[in-house]
C-alpha cells in the first residue's frame, strides 16, 4: 500500500544513514548505472566513497544481471564537489520483480533528498542514423508495458510522492538535455566518431530482444531506442518532482530488414550457410551489449562527470 511503500524507504533510508557520515546523508544527485556503465564509479575522489551493498539495504530487490554490482555508492564528484549517489546496477521489470520493487530504489532516492537523476542505459538503435556506440539523450519515452497495464503508479496513489495523474509531457528536462550538448561540445574527443542525439526511448518488457517485425514496428511507433529499463524509474521520479536526464548508450542497432517473407523465392536460392550467416547478421546479444558499453564508458562517464560538476 502507499503507507507501506513511504515506511519502507524511510526505513531503508534510516538504514543507510547508519552506514555513512553524515556529509553523505542528503545525495543531491543520483545517478543510474546501466549495464556496462558502472565505471562512473571510478570518477569519483577514492577518498571519500562509501558503499553499501543492495542486498544489506531493507526490501531492496536483489539485482541478477552480469555487468551489474548491486551497491549503493556515496560520494563527490567533480571539482565541485557536488555529493551524489550512484546506483551500481538495477532491479528489472524481465528478472520477475513487480513495479513497486523495480522502482522502490527511486523512492530511496527521493526520501535521501535527491533533486536530480541521470538514469543510464545501454539500448537498442532503432533509428537508421544511429550508429553503435553513440549517446542518446532522451527528449521522450513511449512505454509500451505501462499502457496495457504493467505500470508502477498503478494502484492507490501514494500521496507523500505526488499527485494521483501525474503529467509526463515535461518529464525530460530541457536544460538538462541543453546542457548535455553544451557539455558534449566541450569535451568531444577530437578524433571520435561518436555522436550525440536526441532522441525516444522504447521501453518494453524482454528478456528476449526485438524480432524483426517487432523492430519495424517500434520504428513506426516513433522510436529511436529501445530498452529493457529506465522508464519505470524516470516516472516514479517524475511523480515526486525529482528532475531527469536519461541517456542511452547505442549498443547495437535493432535489424529491421526481413530476412525473406516466407513467399519470398529468394529464400530459395540461399545455400544453407547462406542463410546461416544472413540470419546471425546483427543479432542482438548481451556479449555484444557489454563490449559495446565497455569501449564507449568513458565518453559516457566524462559527459556525466561533468553535468554534475556544473549543476
Ligand atoms: Cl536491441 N533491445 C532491447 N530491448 N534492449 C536492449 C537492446 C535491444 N540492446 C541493448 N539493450
Amino acid at each position: 500500500s502507499p503507507a507501506e511503500v513511504f515506511q519502507m524507504a524511510h526505513e531503508a533510508v534510516d538504514f543507510i544513514r547508519t552506514k555513512i557520515p553524515a556529509e553523505f546523508h542528503r545525495p543531491r544527485v543520483a545517478i543510474v548505472c546501466g549495464s556496462g556503465l558502472g565505471g562512473i564509479a571510478n570518477t569519483v575522489r577514492d577518498d571519500e566513497k562509501h558503499a553499501i551493498n543492495y542486498s544489506d539495504i531493507p526490501y531492496f530487490p536483489k539485482t541478477t544481471v552480469q555487468g551489474h554490482a548491486g551497491q549503493l555508492l556515496f560520494a563527490y564528484m567533480g571539482d565541485a564537489k557536488v555529493p551524489v549517489v550512484l546506483l551500481l546496477g538495477r532491479a528489472h521489470f524481465y528478472e520477475g520483480h513487480s513495479m513497486e520493487l523495480v522502482t522502490f530504489a527511486t523512492r530511496v532516492c527521493k526520501v535521501l533528498g535527491v533533486e536530480t537523476m541521470i538514469v543510464t542505459n545501454a539500448a537498442g538503435g532503432l533509428n537508421p542514423d544511429y550508429s553503435v556506440g553513440d549517446i542518446v539523450v532522451l527528449s521522450d519515452h513511449l512505454n509500451l508495458a505501462g499502457l496495457v497495464g504493467f505500470h508502477p503508479l498503478r494502484g492507490p496513489n501514494a500521496d507523500d510522492f505526488g499527485v494521483r495523474f501525474p503529467p509526463l509531457s515535461d518529464a525530460y528536462d530541457l536544460e538538462l538535455r541543453q546542457k548535455a550538448y553544451q557539455v558534449w561540445d566541450r569535451i568531444r574527443p577530437t578524433h571520435s566518431h561518436r555522436r550525440l542525439h536526441e532522441g525516444v526511448y522504447a521501453f518494453v518488457c524482454g528478456p528476449s530482444y526485438e524480432t524483426r517485425a517487432e523492430c519495424r514496428l517500434l520504428r513506426g511507433l516513433g522510436a529511436d531506442t529501445v530498452g529493457m529499463s529506465t522508464v519505470p524509474e524516470i516516472i516514479v521520479a517524475r511523480h515526486s518532482g525529482i528532475r531527469i536526464l536519461a541517456l542511452s548508450l547505442v549498443t547495437n542497432s535493432a535489424v529491421l530488414e526481413p530476412v525473406a517473407r516466407g513467399n519470398d523465392t529468394k529464400l530459395h536460392g540461399l545455400t544453407r550457410a547462406e542463410m546461416v550467416a544472413k540470419l546471425s547478421e546483427g543479432m542482438a546479444n548481451h556479449e555484444e551489449v557489454l563490449e559495446a558499453g565497455r569501449q564507449a564508458a568513458g565518453d559516457m562517464q566524462s559527459l556525466v562527470q561533468q553535468i554534475v560538476s556544473d549543476l
